[in-house]
């Protein structure tokens, strides 16, 4: 895969966003799987010095969502507004690091959405039609057939009807030829691959238009030219995207972020994003997204986390157990960003006590006592300069190259092999012996080269767990935070100046049980 658009220079645009979240449910550890790692590709743009936008947020609009604050016995916005608070709350938890925070009922996006409506219908691209479907009067809603129970409404158990409703159709069947000329064009613009598979098989198996219009229901945005009619949520919501980037009413700073866009999403909504959307703004004579990238579900006992299934794990509860950094560093690292992947209690256990208590953790707290205890806590002149320095260079380079895949996990392997170097190296030299010998430049070589080490672990780790980095930062003695450097100069082997105050601090990763 190109890494073109992740590898820009320092200062570049990059537009990185979330789905957002429809207010009928909560945030589960599902929906903060996608938040967190859109959140360390923005905080590993911005450690790169790019002009970084992040942006997440709530669709509040569409039957779901009315249905939902009836059944709470709230007006819809009322609804919106406390589910929509929910989700900030759960994001500032996770130390999500976004922008801005974008709602469907906000005034700037029903200018957004009406703009890009008007655009589209002027261009000739939505046209009135007849929409023939089963209807439920009581649901004010359409069913398939095969949602439905013998013919009856799945909830109230009535007979459905076949209506006939007036629809303004969006002419989706017209761009499956642009759509695949854009995917040939563009090769990584939807990633993994599998992924881009399923998308051009979907476009090759033919698009048939849809109904961007619903007129039995009010919770929406109306057609600026037909107000009788609300918009489908789907064509609302996607729109976000833009109305965050400064559509319509600033183009200058559209103009910059949106052609940089890379969407983060679950398969499941992907067609809507890497069919449905790169048409609508083909439509709207807009560029498509840069760059879709679909991961799989997470599973809870084998099953796809969901409200229906109420197998759902919430984020605060996996938290009061592993902390922040705990939860992000499992997502991250255990779950590969592709495929489907089990949520399991005990392996986050496992993978919390080997990776962050015993390899992270005991090295820092190693190397900073015996530091307190040799060197008198104060980071020595001296360093060897050899082995570590190697391994930090590759491993900085192995990381940069994962990141841009989007493969977090063997970002982050990369990291932990410097961490394990380290550790060997220590075992190695045996500081203590050379300690005990009286070879105090001997000593401090070796620490001089560990402290680097873990200065450079905190930076190339601080997207991941951002807290723990910021202390280990703190606790060499270094001004700042690990996110206020930049790359790749901050990795360059020897920034940890000589003469720096270190503390010993309490185990940044105390064990689980
Ligand atoms: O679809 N595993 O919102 P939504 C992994 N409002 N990811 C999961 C997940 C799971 N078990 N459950 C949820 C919508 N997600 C629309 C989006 S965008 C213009 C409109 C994540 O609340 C994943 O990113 O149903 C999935 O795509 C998203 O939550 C769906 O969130
Ligand atoms: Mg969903």
């Amino acid at each position: 895969m190109s890494t073109d658009r992740i590898d820009q220079p320092s200062g570049a645009p990059a537009f990185f966003t979330t789905p957002i979240y429809y207010v009928n449910d909560v945030p589960h550890v599902g929906h903060a799987y996608t938040t967190v790692a859109a959140d360390v590709m923005a905080r590993w743009r911005r450690l790169w010095g790019d002009d970084v936008l992040f942006l997440t947020g709530t669709d509040e609009h569409g039957l779901k969502i009315q249905r939902a604050a009836e059944a709470a016995g709230l007006t819809p916005l009322e609804h919106a507004d406390r589910t929509s608070a929910r989700f900030r709350e759960a994001w500032t938890l996770l130390g999500i690091s976004n922008d801005d925070f974008i709602r469907t009922t906000e005034p700037r996006h029903h200018a957004a959405v009406s703009h890009m409506l008007q655009t589209v219908y002027d261009n000739g691209h939505i046209e009135l039609g007849t929409y023939e479907g089963l209807y439920c009067v009581g649901c004010e809603a359409y069913y398939t057939e095969d949602e439905l129970n013998d013919g009856t409404c799945p909830i109230h158990g009535r007979p459905v009807e076949r209506v006939t409703e007036e629809n303004y159709f969006f002419k989706l069947s017209r761009f499956e030829q642009p759509l695949l000329d854009y995917y040939a064009a563009h090769p990584d613009a939807v990633v993994p691959e599998t992924r881009r598979n399923e998308v051009l098989g979907f476009i090759k198996g033919g698009l048939q238009d849809f109904s961007v219009s619903r007129s039995s229901i009010t919770w929406g945005i109306p057609l600026p030219w037909d107000p009788r009619h609300v918009t489908y949520v789907w064509f609302d919501a996607l729109i976000n995207y833009c109305t965050a980037a400064g559509y319509p009413s600033d183009r200058e700073r559209f103009d910059r972020y949106w052609p940089s866009v890379v969407h983060f999403v679950g398969k499941d909504i992907l067609r809507f994003h890497a069919v449905y959307w790169p048409a609508m703004l083909m439509a709207a004579g807009e560029l498509p997204p840069s760059q879709v990238v679909a991961h799989g579900w997470l599973l809870a006992g084998g099953e796809k986390m969901s409200k229906s299934k109420a197998n759902q794990i919430f984020p605060a509860d996996l938290v009061a157990e592993f902390g922040v950094d705990g939860f992000r560093y499992h997502f991250m690292a255990d779950q590969r960003f592709g495929p489907d992947g089990d949520l399991s209690y005990e392996g986050m256990i496992a993978r919390y006590n080997a990776d962050l208590a015993n390899n992270f953790g005991n090295l820092a707290n190693r190397v900073l006592t015996m530091a307190v205890n040799y060197l008198g806590g104060v980071v020595p002149e001296r360093r060897e300069d050899g082995l570590l320095r190697e391994e930090a260079e590759r491993v900085f380079a192995l990381q940069g190259a994962a990141f841009a895949r989007y493969d977090f996990a063997s970002g982050l392997e990369a990291v932990w092999a410097l961490i394990r170097a380290t550790n060997a190296f220590i075992e190695d030299r045996a500081p203590w012996a050379l300690n005990k010998a009286g070879d105090t430049a001997a000593v401090a070589g070796v620490l001089g080269d560990c402290l680097e080490a873990l200065r450079i672990v905190a930076l190339l780790a601080s997207p991941v767990i951002p807290s723990a980095c910021a202390e280990l930062w703190r606790r060499l003695g270094l001004p700042g935070r690990p996110e206020d450097e930049r790359l790749p100069a901050a990795a360059a082997w020897g920034g940890l100046p000589a003469g720096s105050i270190l503390e010993k601090g309490a185990p940044l990763f105390p064990r689980i049980q």
